[in-house]
């Protein structure tokens, strides 16, 4: 039987949640512990989506009463076949999706979802969509999730090295060598949209105080852009732990994200930060080494973190 693969991945923000929103960069990492596979075949009864959220025909979701998770999975399926035209229509798709990632959690999921199910479609027409028609076709389903998205994670989720991001438009960065990083994760939902939304408002009150906040964030970016690419990772810890602190200022911590934080840094971490949207979600720890994050693992959890993934190693879960 003729089959189609896609793979993606989740991802982290090192730095620029937020004021990426506004232009700035921001800098992303694969989590490659946390991986989706998807695999597309020709069906005869109906286009179907099995997925870690739902399985069932397409025909029958788009009711009004389905999961967000779910219409973005039919979103990706209903927007590659009609971008691939004619071609995709002879026969019905069925796509399924092996993996999960932990949906709100700031890691990408949707992108990462939609990303696979796109490229497994693209795969079984034997099409290779390039970086920015995959781009494209992302961020039509992340408008249905988070309205204005940056497009971050349409990229980061499909590049399985770190990228520099700003104004919708992305790079490889080459580190010299890997960064020891773990993802926490609160167990808590973050709340992206109510965020960004938050931080508008915000912004709308205070432009100059918090437009000023944002050129920070930009100035720890770009810093931590030659850090990275420099080896120099006590500095990478010190600017994470700074922008940190600015997104506390700008709203978007709560206290189940600022107690791992804590222990994180007790635990001999150096660097600690919420990553991704916040209100609940991860956090991202820089350890000096590879070796110093089982130790931090263990304090994370028994602080009360649900789940702890290493990020540059494929077969990372602590
Ligand atoms: O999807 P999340 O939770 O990783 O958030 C994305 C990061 C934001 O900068 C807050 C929003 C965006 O569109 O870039």
């Amino acid at each position: 039987m003729k089959t189609g693969v896609g793979a993606s991945h989740a991802k982290t923000i090192l730095l620029g949640e937020h004021s990426v929103v506004y232009g700035k960069p921001a800098i992303a990492f694969p989590i490659l512990s946390l991986g989706l596979k998807a695999t597309a075949t020709q069906s005869d009864n109906g286009n179907y989506l099995d997925t870690p959220f739902h399985s069932g025909p397409v025909a029958e979701i788009g009711t009004g009463d389905e999961s967000l998770e779910q219409l973005l999975a039919e979103t990706a399926l209903r927007n590659i076949m009609s971008w691939i035209g004619p071609a995709s229509s002879d026969r019905a798709i069925s796509v399924k999706v092996e993996g999960l990632i932990p949906p709100a959690r700031g890691l990408g999921s949707s992108a990462a979802v939609a990303g696979a199910v796109i490229k497994s479609v693209a795969n079984l027409h034997g099409l290779s969509l390039t970086s920015e028609e995959q781009f494209e076709l992302v961020q039509s389903v992340e408008r249905v999730a988070h309205g204005t998205p940056s497009g971050l994670d349409a990229y980061a989720t499909s590049t399985d090295v770190p990228i520099w991001f700003e104004k919708g438009r992305a790079k490889p960065l080459r580190a010299k060598k890997n960064p020891a990083l773990l993802v926490a994760d609160t167990g808590i939902p973050g709340h992206t949209v109510e965020a960004v939304s938050n931080v508008r408002s915000k912004r709308n009150a205070n432009t100059k105080e918090v437009d000023e906040l944002f050129d920070k964030i930009a100035d720890l970016t770009v810093q931590g852009g030659s850090s990275l690419e420099a080896g120099e990772f006590r500095q990478l810890g010190s600017l994470m732990n700074q922008n940190h602190a600015i997104l506390r200022d700008l709203g978007v911590s709560n206290d189940p994200l600022e107690n791992l934080v804590a222990t994180a840094l007790e635990a001999g971490a150096i660097g600690a930060k919420l990553t991704g949207g916040g209100l609940g979600g991860c956090i991202v720890v820089l350890g000096e080494s590879e070796d110093t994050l089982t130790e931090i693992a263990t304090s994370l959890i028994g602080a009360g973190a649900n789940k702890v993934w290493n990020v540059n190693q494929a077969e990372g879960n602590f």
